[in-house]
């Protein structure tokens, strides 16, 4: 700022404080934050790694409805520092222990006028990560605020490509992802992922969204970025909260690289840990179910001929579960209200009838026989009233018929969502708007109750809330294999690898993965089998569908071998190569043996990789069982099935140089067999 030193020197003479920065950096000191307020009183704050600006001077402040906005005149009246280093453990999750590891800033500001408003915020800068939230804790700004809108800037110091999804848009988080210039954003869904012209990966998100307005991130001018607040139907204020209350965690990722982007962790480290104690009762695991037979409009959601859930066909999956170590059987289509057009039904669907010729009873003995558990089905239709008002009794069945998981739906376009207020009010809220994150946490601690975990589809967004609520296994919040069954276009060879380094930055995905018939409603899925494999690998979710039909399967035994031995659940997690957009290999291992896997994923393009093995255990050897894509195999045409399965001896010496077909890939399962 050109003119700092002339009005500090100015304000000097008036005998005011001098304009004090105050710095945070990180633990290993490669990033450092600088907050202070500038010539007119506004606060703001500035990212530089290894001495080159992230963010520029990024402003911070907010518009109120009732009051006037707190964005100028601020002084900084006092600055508190903190330090944290502790490893703490997942209950499941794609690594067992987490390190936070951060250096803490809370800096407090006031206003230069008569009420002498007062506010802090405080970051954290970890070795991957910057984040702060706004503290209210002071009387000066009255008992509850009413913020029209939050004014906080993300202000990129370089031009770049971004990769994004169009923020408030009517099919909520399900589109293909833009890969653009910077600066040709417009409003966009965190995670909001950057690489700068200096190659410095960043991406934008936010952490323990809870009670307040989820975050769509807005282009102002150049590589200049402004918070916008989910609207809310309930008020003019898109967030109001009594005090004291702190904001969720602003959060930007910044890194050298898009594998640095993806491991880290820190939205779950801004959690507050576990509030559910023992939940053991939750053990990741793999699911069939009634699903892609009815997106292929094979079968119905609906009553009739074609009725799905009907009891005769979901003993066959049970039984085909049983056979091969799945662990649940989803059921769509099983209550009453899918009838006539679904879309718009949401007044309609019981939570506790069961269409006649699916006896739930029955199905939860056999289920109970076969050790095989049923998954739930809620479908809202987005009537969130209709939900909550049967809540309580719905989650009761679910409980007295052994469902251990519910997926829950909330089909509808953005921002129509029917909330029914406690006093009965109706409104039209938008996916992250303030009250959905009131009911989407009513829904997850009433679960929890009855030892249920949830995976919605057309959620919030994740920010990191598995942490605090570990039953809130997984969720959507993107385009998933549906899309590959009818989507126009659909999911196309760059959409996994794009969506590791977006989406999968928030946390676990119902993706559904496991297509291996590779062929969606009179289209072709655009991957070789090899790829299919990989998913699972490279997509991180602690219930991971089985998604095709016990038929299908039945026709590719061998591939169908990888996706019975895959886990759902990790003692650690690393990407060993990577490109947003283009390809990515994934290395897991298994939280309970010592065995690893590994899986690729390129775009629409061939690449060749060469993998050191140095993450096995040196002491031992391992028998690598490959699935990889032939020489012939491309994902467009009959050859997307061509696949080559070996298995060859190796050690943490070796390296292994595999070829991924375009819209190909590679799973690897490593076994030690001895040493
Ligand atoms: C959308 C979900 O994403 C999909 O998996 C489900 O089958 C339908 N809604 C019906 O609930
Ligand atoms: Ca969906």
């Amino acid at each position: 700022m050109r003119f700092a030193p002339v009005l500090a020197a100015f304000a000097m003479c008036l005998g005011a404080p001098a304009l004090a920065e105050e710095v945070v950096t990180s633990p290993d000191g490669a990033i450092s934050v600088t907050v202070d307020v500038n010539g007119e009183g506004r606060p703001f704050y500035r990212i530089d790694k290894g001495g080159e600006a992230v963010f520029t001077e990024s402003r911070l402040g907010f518009l109120l409805t009732d009051q006037d906005k707190l964005e100028r005149r601020l002084t900084v009246t006092g600055a508190t520092r903190a330090s944290h280093d502790a490893t703490w453990e997942q209950p499941w999750g794609e690594q067992r222990f987490v390190r936070d590891h951060h250096n803490e800033l809370t800096v407090r500001f006031e206003e230069d006028s008569d009420d002498k408003r007062r506010f802090g915020v405080t970051f954290r800068v970890f070795d991957d990560a910057v984040a702060f939230r706004y503290v209210f804790d002071d009387e000066s700004v009255g008992e509850t605020l009413r913020i029209a809108e939050e004014l906080t800037e993300f202000n990129l110091a370089q031009n770049g490509t971004a990769w994004w999804i169009p923020g408030g848009e009517w099919n909520r988080y399900e589109y293909l992802y833009e890969e653009t210039p910077i600066d040709a954003v417009s409003l966009a869904h965190t995670p909001l992922t950057f690489r700068m012209e200096n190659g410095t990966h960043v991406a934008i998100h936010e952490a323990a969204l809870v009670d307040f307005a989820g975050m769509w991130v807005k282009r102002t001018t150049g590589t200049n970025f402004r918070a916008t607040l989910a609207p809310t139907g309930s008020s003019a204020a898109r967030a109001v909260r009594d005090l004291p209350f702190a904001t969720p965690w602003r959060t930007i990722r910044v890194s050298e690289d898009a594998a640095g982007l993806a491991e880290s962790l820190v939205e779950l480290n801004l959690n507050e840990p576990n509030k559910l104690g023992d939940v053991s009762w939750f053990e990741p695991h793999k699911y069939v179910g009634v699903w892609w037979s009815l997106h292929l409009d094979e079968e119905s959601w609906g009553s009739g001929a074609r009725h799905g859930a009907n009891t005769a066909n979901v003993k066959r999956y049970i039984d085909f579960a049983a056979e091969h170590g799945f662990e649940g059987v989803l059921v769509e289509g099983w209550n009453l209200g899918w009838d006539g057009n679904w879309f718009f039904n949401g007044a309609e669907f019981s939570f506790t009838e069961s269409y006649p010729d699916y006896d739930f009873e029955e199905l939860a003995r056999y289920a109970a026989e076969k050790g095989v558990p049923i998954v739930g089905h809620h479908e809202t239709s987005g009537d969130v009233g209709n939900y909550e008002s049967q809540l309580e009794a719905g989650l009761d069945l679910m409980a007295a018929r052994g469902v251990k998981t519910i997926k829950s739906g909330y089909v509808t376009d953005a921002c129509n969502l029917r909330y029914v207020h406690p006093d009965g009010r109706e409104t039209r809220e938008c996916t992250e708007s303030q009250v959905m994150q009131r009911h989407h946490l009513k829904v997850v601690t009433e679960a929890a109750k009855r030892e249920i975990a949830m995976n919605p589809h057309e959620p919030v967004k994740d920010t990191g809330l598995r942490r605090t609520y570990p039953n809130w296994v997984s969720r959507e919040g993107a385009r998933g294999m549906e899309f590959s069954a009818w989507g126009v276009p659909p999911n196309g060879p760059d959409h996994v690898p794009t969506l590791v380094f977006t989406r999968m930055l928030s946390g676990p995905m119902d993706y559904t993965p496991g297509i291996v018939s590779l062929e969606g409603r009179g289209q072709p899925l655009q991957m070789t089998m090899a790829r299919a494999l990989a998913e699972y690998v490279l997509i991180y979710s602690p219930i991971q569908m089985v998604a095709d039909l016990p038929e299908h399967y039945a026709e590719h035994p061998e591939p169908f071998q990888f996706i019975k031995d895959v886990p759902a659940d990790w003692e650690e997690s690393h990407i060993l190569e990577a490109e947003v957009g283009d390809y990515v290999v994934t290395a897991r291992k298994d939280r309970n043996s010592e065995e690893w896997y590994l899986g690729g994923g390129t775009d629409a393009d061939a690449r060749e990789v060469s993998l050191a093995l140095d993450f096995l255990d040196p002491g031992k050897t391992y028998r690598a069982e490959i699935y990889r894509d032939a020489v012939t195999s491309h994902f467009e045409g009959p050859t997307r099935f061509d696949i080559v399965i070996e298995q060859i001896e190796v050690t943490a010496a070796d390296s292994l140089d595999l070829r991924m077909a375009p819209g190909g890939g590679f799973a690897i399962r490593l076994i030690p067999t001895g040493g």
